[in-house]
């Protein structure tokens, strides 16, 4: 499959001069616990909500469980290897929680931290900087039992288990990201239910948003207090929200889902407040009583980084009768208080997620936050696109992926010499994973795994972003 709207990207390296970026650049690949470790019930690690969740006939694609994934857990030292021979000068990854603090509260569990302890080792002795994420959407089963993140205690549990992380790898770990796309943990865990818990009601999906970012404040709090080296950090999922057309119904469609995607995680966190708009447009869903005297201070604890989750734009419109809802984050109580906004799908290349390909996107959600919001250096935390991939001779050709790659680099480049402080750029993925609802269905990663066999196959997309990396840059076009 050739792609017009993309540059050929196989030997663009060859030609031309480089597009350099800054010195330092950090390059990067990310992963998440639940989809590579595997290892699930294996040492002291309970079960998370997407444990309960996947285990749970009808909500994830074919019945498949992170159970064992890509057997990371087992196979860490030659994953990072292959890291290595990419040159890869950062690794995203995140800790399960249930692994390293079972049941989500008490002490920790000396077992789960040494696997992560071994994994920094085996990062720092191949000059590979540890990027750790806290939370990326594991929550340890009992704190689901006991009311989830629309609970206010589960704001503190995580502050806990932060600190009990912080105490054990602060040593070694530079780079902290609290909560990995709170939009997806409240929004389509307690709203569309498309992800664990799987539970719908729009006014818990408000209040788990408030209490993921209460949380990230409280750990923000005490990491710093205990390790004031630290680079403390979010990461968000952001999207360019566009009205479908310039009649004043879209463009307050437009406004509505940039809240709620958007601005809901933005102005408390770099702000200290919530959008007016955005507390009028959900009155009908609740009354913000969950919001507490000096929450919101907490929430904007000052940071050292942002980190951005780029994948695509929605373009949305105004309601029309009768109009179909659409699926997953499409689907309308993803969206509480603006249900009747109609998703517009313009025909362009879309990735094997239906998500549309928007390079310039990324230019505009970087300039944005900088313009907008934030002095503080960016980075873009993931970005890629899954695929239909194939195994030809032995070899993955993943000729789209590589496009959608550079197509993204070059505009992250872009954003650089519009003045924006981007920092670092993390692959999403370094290997194909558990993608979440979908299971194996969808493969994002620049190595390939074949799941029955455990084999790891590096596609030419990781071959390419060596070369990127090597290069510190790309070709000008
Ligand atoms: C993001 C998630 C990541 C992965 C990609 C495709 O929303 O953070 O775990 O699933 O999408």
């Amino acid at each position: 499959m050739s792609n017009p709207h993309h540059p050929p990207a196989v030997g663009v390296l060859d030609q031309g001069p480089e597009l350099t970026f800054p010195p330092g650049f950090l390059w990067g690949a990310a992963t998440a616990a639940y989809q590579i470790e595997g290892a699930a019930t294996e040492g002291g690690r309970t079960p998370s909500i997407w444990d309960t969740f996947s285990h749970t006939e009808g909500r994830v694609v074919a019945g498949h469980t992170g159970d064992v994934a890509c057997d990371h857990y087992h196979r860490m030292p030659d994953d990072v290897r292959l890291m290595a021979e990419m040159g890869l000068k950062s690794y995203r990854f995140s800790v399960a929680w249930p692994r390293v603090q079972p049941n989500g509260s008490g002490p920790a569990n000396q077992q789960g931290l040494d696997f992560y302890g071994r994994l920094v080792d085996e990062l720092l002795g191949h000059g590979i900087e540890p990027w750790l994420t806290l939370y990326h959407w594991d929550l340890p089963q009992p704190l689901e039992d006991a009311g989830g993140w629309p609970a206010r205690d589960t704001a503190a549990r995580f502050a806990d288990y932060a600190q009990l992380v912080a105490d054990a790898l602060g040593d070694r770990v530079k780079y902290w990201t609290t909560l990995n796309e709170p939009w997806c943990s409240a929004f389509l865990g307690y709203g569309s239910g498309a992800h664990a818990p799987g539970r719908s009601d729009g006014a818990d999906a408000v209040r788990a948003g408030h209490h993921l970012m209460l949380g990230h404040g409280l750990a923000v709090q005490a990491l710093r207090a205990s390790r004031p080296q630290a680079q403390l950090g979010i990461t968000v999922n952001l999207y360019p929200v566009t009205p479908a057309t310039d009649a004043p119904a879209d463009v307050d469609a437009a406004r509505r889902i940039d809240g709620l995607a958007n601005r809901f995680f933005l102005d408390p966190v770099l702000r200290g407040s919530y959008p007016a708009d955005l507390t009028a447009d959900l009155r009908e869903v609740t009354d913000f009583g969950h919001v507490h005297d000096g929450d919101l201070a907490v929430i904007s604890s000052p940071l050292d980084l942002v980190g951005i989750n780029y994948y695509s734009r929605h373009v949305v419109a105004a309601p029309v009768e009768g109009a179909e809802p659409e699926p997953y984050w499409r689907a309308p109580s993803c969206w509480p208080g603006s249900e009747d906004v109609r998703f517009v799908t313009r025909g362009v290349p879309v990735t094997d997620m239906d998500w549309e390909i928007d390079a310039p996107g990324l230019v505009e959600t970087l300039r944005r936050v900088h313009e907008e919001y934030t002095d503080l250096p960016l980075y873009v935390t993931e970005n890629g696109s899954a695929f239909v991939d194939a195994v030809v001779d032995g070899r993955v050709d993943d000729v789209d992926r590589l496009a959608y790659f550079d197509a993204h680099l070059r505009a992250a480049h872009e954003a650089i010499s519009a003045g924006v402080p981007l920092r670092g750029y993390f692959a999403w993925s370094l290997m194909d994973n558990f993608e979440w609802a979908w299971g194996y269905t969808k493969r994002f990663g620049m190595i390939w795994i074949d799941y029955d066999t455990q084999a790891r196959i590096p596609k030419s997309s990781a071959r390419w972003y060596a070369e990127v990396i090597r290069r510190n840059g790309l070709a000008a076009q």
